[in-house]
């Protein structure tokens, strides 16, 4: 993620400059049963050891965490997690009304990610009757935005042919235009046998790819080893196990595969922002142009010019004088203030 990080806030100044919205990214939004390892993936993908996970621990209400690039705020990150500690032991019994948390950091992208609760079958303790009911119409309503990019995340060792998360997000997403597989636990399955058939997408094919994973175990939790341990022994079992496989699995290739996603949505962004390029660009032309021919005695035009310009950038355009060039980026079109 973290190579995508200058050229969208490059791209965010552009957008800005010439008046456009600011590109807004898919939210990624983690689908899945309980305990299949939702939030674990959303946390490798962040980077961070923040989110709570666990056999015990049940998320109830939908989690939607903004990441929020800035040059560095560390103290935030942690304020927003002890905010969130105490919200998420004081809201147990009801849902669901979302947690909203926001993360300062120079080292994520400006990009919204949702951990939803898991697809219940059963009510525990005081949840209503009609629990499962109620948990799926609450995660439809968040993966049928089709800004949404879905992670369907299903553990290897339970079938994938009965994966709730599939079937909700075939739902909402039949062409499977933007749902991702995750294929959790890979190293919990039953000796002898393998994920292979389910990772070649023999099983179920799933357009956007099949990305296998090993997260953090509850024991690896308990004994806090560090995102960069997992992530290397999370390489050296896919690389004994799936040796074929290695290079398209892992956390790492399911961060690289988002982002591919976020940068092929950007491209789409883009014909938009040229249109706004050339429309600015005519309008400067026309303005341009009502300052009259160029005459032979320079010092009286070129005054008047320069005074009326600046009158008009004044009225137009806030801030600072600004030079940009976006030539790279939008197929030769530029513009110089
Ligand atoms: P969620 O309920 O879907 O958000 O699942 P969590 O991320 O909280 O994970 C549930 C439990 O499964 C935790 O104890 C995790 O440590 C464990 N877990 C998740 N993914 C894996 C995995 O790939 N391998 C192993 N061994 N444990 C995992
Ligand atoms: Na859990
Ligand atoms: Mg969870």
């Amino acid at each position: 993620m973290e190579t995508l990080i200058p050229v969208i806030n490059r791209l965010q100044e552009v957008f800005l400059t010439v008046g456009a919205e600011i590109i807004q990214l898919p939210q990624i939004v983690v689908v899945g049963s309980q305990s299949s390892g939702k939030s674990s993936v959303l946390e490798s993908l962040v980077g961070r050891d923040f989110l709570p996970r666990g056999s015990g621990i049940v998320t109830r209400r939908p989690l939607v965490l903004q990441l929020v690039n800035v040059l560095h705020n560390l103290a935030e990150i942690v304020k927003c997690w002890h905010l969130f500690r105490k919200y998420e032991s004081s809201c147990k019994k009801t849902f669901p009304e979302p947690i909203y948390l926001k993360i300062f950091s120079p080292h994520v992208l400006n990009l919204t990610l949702v951990d939803l609760p898991g697809i219940t079958k059963v009510p525990v303790g005081d949840q209503p009757e009609d629990i499962e009911a109620q948990v799926q119409q609450m995660i439809l309503s968040f993966i049928s935005n089709p800004n949404s990019l879905i992670l369907s995340v299903s553990p290897a060792n339970s079938d994938l042919a009965t994966s709730d998360a599939l079937k909700l997000a075939r739902e909402v997403d039949p062409d499977g235009r933007r749902t991702l597989l995750v294929v959790s636990k890979l190293d919990l399955m039953d000796a002898g046998t393998d994920a292979l058939e389910v990772l070649l997408g023999r099983v179920i094919p799933v357009r956007l790819g099949i990305v296998g994973v090993v997260n953090r175990s509850q024991h690896d939790i308990n004994t806090q080893k560090s995102i960069e341990d997992t992530a290397r022994d999370e390489q050296a079992f896919l690389q004994r196990h799936y040796p074929s496989l290695a290079s398209r699995c892992g956390s790492r290739y399911l961060a690289r595969t988002l982002s591919r996603l976020l940068m092929h949505h950007i491209r789409d962004c883009l014909p938009e922002l040229k249109s706004r390029v050339t429309v600015l660009s005519a309008q400067y032309q026309a303005r341009l142009s009502s300052y009259g021919q160029p005459v032979e005695d320079h010092s009286a035009t070129l005054l008047q010019i320069v005074t009326k310009f600046a009158s008009d950038y004044c009225n137009t355009i806030e801030g600072t004088a600004t030079h940009i060039q976006t030539s790279e980026l939008c197929g030769g079109a530029r513009i110089c203030y």
